[in-house]
């Protein structure tokens, strides 16, 4: 049987990470050529070596989404390995937990670039490509910030919330192409980000959730009474990028257990 997307080929940015790495793994096992991208290359590769043993087609490719040059070549390395691009997932993102009172100027623009002009950056660099291919979907990763951001990191809020914009912008000015764009918003998921003590999201005992009582504070702000895990949102991803999502362009999807309720 073939697979949900057969003949597609798609740029995962964050591949090398949790949410990006179960998309590539799915989308590859549906029939898709995958370009891993990220930043961090060893990562990447990780995520690429594993889809090409299980027998699928993957690139491993060193990836900052904040730089437009290095996206040109992506798109350009992605066509000569595979063909026109037909999906792009913009996953990169980063985060500093801490209040508006105590977020600097230079993590307001970590946040900004890698998550909102990365993506904005993506878009650009992908749409003529998808224009060659006949058609395209292009998901952004949003959060429980595009809804409701809250008090906490401003620049986080300020570029989920933009995320909502730039998907809309997105899917009103390329629908004439054929080409569809939507934003697909996490609740709370076990992942190194909100876990780990990454470069593009630092976490301590504070803030992690290595640390039982914000685990448990997470899952009790969740009713259907779990973190999400990666692939819950992968299969999102996986819908949204398939014909079965043909009419649904501009909007959001939510895969949150109901935490913004
Ligand atoms: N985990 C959660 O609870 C949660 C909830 C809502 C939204 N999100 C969003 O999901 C995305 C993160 O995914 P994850 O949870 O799998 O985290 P993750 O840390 O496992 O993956 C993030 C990946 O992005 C890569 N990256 C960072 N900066 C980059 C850059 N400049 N260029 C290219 N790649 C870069 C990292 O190397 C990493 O592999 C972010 O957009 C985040 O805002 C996460």
């Amino acid at each position: 049987m073939a697979g949900r997307l057969e003949g597609k080929i798609a740029i995962i940015t964050g591949g090398g990470g949790a949410m990006g790495g179960a998309q590539a793994a799915l989308f590859a096992k549906e029939g898709a050529a995958i370009c891993v991208a990220d930043v961090n290359r060893d990562a990447a590769k990780d995520v690429s070596d594993k889809i090409n043993a299980d027998g699928g087609r993957a690139l491993p490719y060193e990836l900052d989404v904040r730089s437009s040059e290095a996206w040109a070549e992506a798109v350009t390395v992605t066509e000569q390995t595979f063909g026109n691009v037909t999906t792009l997932c913009n996953n990169a993102g980063a985060n500093f937990r801490v209040s508006f009172d105590e977020q600097t100027e230079e993590q307001w623009h970590t946040i900004i670039e890698i998550g909102l002009t990365g993506a904005f950056l993506g878009i650009k660099a992908v749409v003529p490509s998808m224009r060659k291919a006949g058609n395209g979907v292009i998901l952004n990763m949003g959060s429980l910030a595009s809804i409701r951001p809250g008090g906490g990191s401003p620049g986080y809020g300020a570029q989920k919330m933009g995320m909502v914009g730039l998907t809309r912008s997105a899917a009103s000015s390329y629908a004439k192409d054929n080409i569809r764009c939507v934003i697909i918003s996490p609740g709370h998921v076990d992942t190194p980000f909100i876990r780990g003590d990454n470069p593009h999201s630092p976490n301590n005992w504070e803030t992690s959730i290595d640390n039982p009582e914000n685990y448990e504070r997470r899952k009790s702000n969740t009713p259907l009474g779990r973190l999400q895990v990666p692939e819950d949102l992968a299969n999102a991803f996986l819908f949204a990028a398939t014909d079965e999502a043909a009419m649904i362009t501009g909007s959001m999807i939510t895969v949150d257990g109901g935490s913004a309720l």
